[in-house]
């Protein structure tokens, strides 16, 4: 039974792409910190779908957690058929009052652990000769983004990573997105710091995790190299390339503190 390895798996967007690998008929081994929200997921999927859900609990945020990880799950598994890099988190405040510890914690999560997992997975899917990766971004790796400057900036990496390597892999089996979505109705506002009344991450505004997911899933299996889920965020990923930087850098101060 092929298998999907995904990170950020207990709510939001990366719980909804476990539904979509578990409906593709995937097991699954998830990881996050929240135990009894995967346990819940584990129950329903397995049930739902008659796949094997195995969890691991890790906190990604630590030195070497992609390297313990992907040691972990060797240790018993064979190469992942899917890798899903989903793990992440937002700060969203001035810079210059940023505490380091989180900013360390929130780079960590979102471009080393990430890094290190998709490296290790990649050469293993590379002797095999297939595999998909998925990597996900967001709207905000087109722009620098005030009040979420080093967010945006990770964001920037991955886009840029996904993409160099995608090129890297042209014509190997393997095949690696980059997932780009706009402001999504998860919990992530709240683990970021933005007032929970936040217009932006509400619908209309905000875009349903479900369906972003199941964009996501189908951009995986069609090997796209950048997906962009609903035409809003499209369009506007659009007009930024087309707007003088400084004033793209201006109108994404505006909109992000509202
Ligand atoms: N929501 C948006 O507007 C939006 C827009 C564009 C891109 N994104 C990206 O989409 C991805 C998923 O975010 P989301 O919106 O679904 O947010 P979310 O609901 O807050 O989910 C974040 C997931 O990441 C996991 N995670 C966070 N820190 C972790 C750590 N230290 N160790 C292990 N797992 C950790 C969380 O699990 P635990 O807390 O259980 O550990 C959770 O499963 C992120 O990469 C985010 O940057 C979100």
């Amino acid at each position: 039974m092929p298998y999907a390895l995904i990170t950020g798996a207990s709510r939001g967007i990366g719980r909804h792409l476990a539904v979509e690998l578990a409906r593709r008929g995937f097991d699954l081994v998830l990881v996050a910190r929240s135990e009894e929200l995967m346990d819940d997921l584990k129950s329903e999927l397995e049930s739902a779908h008659k796949i094997q859900v195995t969890l691991i609990v890790s906190d990604l945020s630590v030195p070497l957690a992609g390297e313990a990880l992907y040691a972990r799950v060797r240790q018993t598994m064979p190469v992942p058929d899917v890798l899903i890099n989903n793990a992440g988190f937002g700060a969203f405040g001035t810079f210059h009052d940023a505490d380091d510890h989180h900013l360390h914690r929130l780079i960590q999560v979102n471009i080393v652990t990430l890094t290190s997992l998709m490296r290790q997975v990649l050469a293993d899917m590379l002797v095999r000769g297939a595999g998909r990766i998925m990597n996900v971004a967001s709207c905000a790796a087109f722009n620098p983004g005030p009040l979420m400057a080093v967010y945006f900036a990770t964001k920037a990496y991955v886009l840029h990573l996904s993409e160099a390597v995608a090129q890297e892999c042209a014509g190997s089996g393997v095949t690696v997105t980059a997932l780009c979505p706009g402001a999504t109705a998860t919990g992530f506002h709240r683990t970021a710091g933005f007032p929970e009344d936040s217009w932006l991450f509400a619908p209309p505004m905000a875009e349903r995790p479900e369906l972003v997911a199941r964009y996501g899933a189908r951009a995986l299996f069609a090997g796209r190299r950048v997906a962009i889920p609903g035409i809003a965020n499209k369009l506007s990923v659009i007009a930024i390339r087309f707007l003088p930087r400084r004033v793209a850098v201006i109108l994404t101060h505006r909109v992000l503190r509202h």
